[in-house]
Parts: C-alpha cells; sequence; structure tokens
C-alpha cells in the first residue's frame, strides 16, 4: 500500500458542506451511506458548536449546506441551526426521510429561511417502500410531507436509491415525483459504501434492469423537459469511467459527522490509515488546508497508473479512493469501477454473479449493531 503525504498542489475553496447533525434515524435503510459504526447522540456537537462551524464554512467561501444525518429534524436545534445558515447566507438544503418529527417542524424551518428540501423515497409501492427502509406507515407520513413542502412554495426533489428491489420502480418514481410537484427527481442507483457495501448481494441489480432503467429516465427527460429535471446516477460497478467522487477529494466538499469529525466524504472513515481532525480541536479553515485526511488525495501526485499518465486525470481525479480501497485493497488505487482498471473486469463478474444469485435478506441499518466492515477486511478482488 502506498505511504500517504501531503500533497502541496493548490487548496481549491469548498463549495458544500455535508452537516451530518445527528445518526438517529426512524428509517433503517439497507443502502444508508453512513458508517457501520454510527455516532450516539450523547456524543453529537452541541448547537453552538455546529454554529460556529457554520460561520467558519461561509468565512471559507462554502455556498451550500446540506442538512443531513440520519435524520437532521430528529436535532431540537433544527430550526436554529437552520436559521444560522440563512442569516450567514449560506443555502440550506434540508436531506430528509419526511418521517417522525419532520412534518411538525417544517412550517418553523420555512419560516426561518430553509431554502430546499430533498426527500428521500424508498419506493412507489407503500408495502415495498416500507419493506425497504424498515419502518411501518412512513409512506404516508412521506406524502403529507411532500405536500406540505410544496404547498409552501419550497424546491423539492425527490431522491431515490436505485437497487434490485425497487428498480422495476423507475417510471412510477418519475410520475410520483411530477403528481408531488417536485421539481427535481435523483435517480440514483446505490453506490456500495457503508450499509450498502454489506447488503450489496441483496441490492445489486443486473445489467439488462440496469440499461432498461437508463432509458426511461432518458425518455422521460425527453418528454419532460421544462417541467421536471431528473438526475442518474448510474452504477458504478457498470460504469465505463467511474464518477468524481464527492467532486474530488478534498476540491469541494467538507463532511462534518454529528460527532465533529471532519471528511473528505461520508466514507473516508474506512480508509484506516487516514488520521482525521475534530472540528473541536481545529478551525474548519486549518482542517480543510492542512489535515492530513485532506491533504492525502487532493490534486494528482498521489496518483499510480493507469491514473498518472491518463487525460481523464483531473475530470474525475480516479474515481472513488473508499472504493479504490474496499475493491483492491489500495485507497491509492485506480477505482476498480473504471473500464481502465486492471481490477474492472472482476468488478463486472462480481456484480453479475450477485445479481443473478437469490438475494439474502437485507441486513438493516441499526446503533450499536455488531456488523463488522468488510472494507477492513482482505479486499475481495
Ligand atoms: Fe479516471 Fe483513472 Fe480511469 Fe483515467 S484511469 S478514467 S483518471 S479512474
Ligand atoms: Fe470516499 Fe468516494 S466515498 S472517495
Amino acid at each position: 500500500m502506498n505511504a500517504i503525504t501531503p500533497n502541496p498542489q493548490a487548496v481549491p475553496a469548498p463549495v458544500g458542506l455535508l452537516a451530518e447533525l445527528t445518526h438517529r434515524c426512524p428509517l433503517r435503510c439497507p443502502y444508508c451511506s453512513n458508517p457501520l459504526e454510527l455516532d450516539r447522540r450523547s456524543r453529537e456537537l452541541d448547537t453552538a458548536t455546529w454554529q460556529r462551524v457554520l460561520t467558519e464554512a461561509a468565512g471559507l467561501g462554502v455556498l451550500h449546506v446540506h442538512l443531513s444525518g440520519g435524520e437532521p429534524t430528529a436535532r431540537n436545534d433544527i430550526v436554529e441551526i437552520t436559521e444560522t445558515c440563512a442569516k450567514l447566507g449560506l443555502y440550506s438544503n434540508l436531506i430528509t426521510s419526511g418521517v417522525g418529527g419532520a412534518l411538525d417542524k417544517l412550517q418553523a424551518l420555512y419560516d426561518v429561511g430553509l431554502d430546499h428540501v430533498q426527500l428521500s423515497v424508498q419506493g412507489v409501492d407503500a408495502q415495498n417502500a416500507e419493506k425497504i427502509g424498515g419502518l411501518k406507515n412512513a409512506q404516508p407520513q412521506k406524502m403529507a410531507f411532500a405536500e406540505k413542502v410544496t404547498s409552501l412554495g419550497l424546491p423539492l426533489t425527490l431522491n431515490s436509491v436505485i437497487h434490485r428491489g425497487n428498480i422495476h420502480e423507475v417510471e412510477g418514481f418519475i410520475d410520483l415525483a411530477v403528481r408531488l410537484g417536485a421539481k427535481r427527481l435523483e435517480v440514483a442507483h446505490t453506490q456500495y459504501y457503508g450499509w450498502a457495501y454489506v447488503n450489496r448481494a441483496a441490492l445489486m441489480p443486473n445489467k439488462a434492469d440496469v440499461d432498461a432503467s437508463i432509458r426511461i429516465v432518458e425518455a422521460a427527460r425527453e418528454r419532460l423537459k421544462g417541467q421536471l429535471v431528473i438526475d442518474l446516477v448510474v452504477p458504478d460497478y457498470y460504469a465505463k469511467y467511474p464518477k468524481a467522487c464527492a467532486g474530488g477529494w478534498g476540491r469541494k466538499l467538507i463532511n462534518v459527522t454529528p460527532q465533529g469529525k471532519v471528511l473528505p466524504c461520508h466514507a473516508a472513515e474506512t480508509i484506516s490509515q487516514l488520521e482525521f481532525w475534530y472540528v473541536t480541536e481545529h478551525s474548519l479553515g486549518e482542517i480543510w488546508t492542512h489535515s492530513p485526511a485532506f491533504t492525502a488525495y487532493r490534486g494528482t501526485d498521489w496518483m499510480q497508473e493507469p491514473c498518472r499518465s491518463c487525460d481523464r486525470r483531473e475530470k474525475d481525479w480516479g474515481g472513488c479512493r473508499c472504493q479504490a480501497l474496499a475493491l483492491a485493497g489500495d485507497a491509492a488505487a485506480t477505482d476498480p469501477a473504471c473500464s481502465l482498471s486492471p481490477l474492472h473486469a472482476k468488478v463486472r463478474a462480481l456484480a453479475a454473479e450477485e445479481a443473478a444469485d437469490n438475494p439474502p435478506d437485507y441486513v438493516y441499518r441499526t446503533i450499536g449493531s455488531n456488523v463488522r466492515s468488510p472494507l477492513k477486511e482482505d479486499a475481495p478482488l
């Protein structure tokens, strides 16, 4: 494995802050991107610290704050935190499940200046959706929440994470987004980190269904031009080139966990040799510019072949470090999702094999479970 050395290349200004306010959540989605070891309530940052972090983020040039979790409305101070964003001129996006206390807090969030809502939907058919999310009666709560969002005039994005348990509903997600008056729909094929990695065999769709889902989205984009924007995240394992994960390591995004650990992406903790700094000990600016975790894979100096001499290296920044570790056993390797990686054929074969087998039961997301991270074991390829 390559030694990690700080990268001296110029430091860009961050654009977005993903504020994981809490890991508490009423849903138990088996594809959750949170780590397997979830932060408990007793370790969460207090209101004043979040307000200081937001102030520092604005000073660094951050424009968008994604108020996320877990379920961010589970925090009693969500309205105060949102108000702080508004006062600092930060565009606030509430990423919510729409269940639990979300509906009760929505009016107050709107009143203090919330800018945008992103609502997760696990399925179109209520029974299927509630099986995936692991919570009975969630679907009617989500629908009531969505209606309230649009009645307030707040822009609504629906987020549907696609996998073999709901890939047959892609057309239905599009109809649902239109019916609810959403401005945007994310058809996001599952990315296999965190809980999704553990559940990969239960979630992996086959290539034919993936291709069909992409055709459905392309046709709907044409049909619904000017009415609904549809973002499509294609599944890595079937892609030709990887995505620029998190917009490139240490280039655009800062992720702060509920206990204040600052990460370059939501799964970075799986790279166990990295050293992460906390907002309780350093300013956000210091962490962004100098912390070992952010400097480790910033720029291109750390790259190996084929990335090092590839003309796409400043487009996708070598793909995803966490996936490279998970699949290749080296976070500095070319992401095996890339067709130029020597491991890509194996990734394709692995996906096809898992998709062909009967799906195992979901391992539902839960705080305090003993699920071990497969990312720390030997890479499977
Ligand atoms: Fe991107 Fe590296 Fe693949 Fe080139 S070789 S396309 S830089 S992941
Ligand atoms: Fe960590 Fe992609 S999830 S770099």
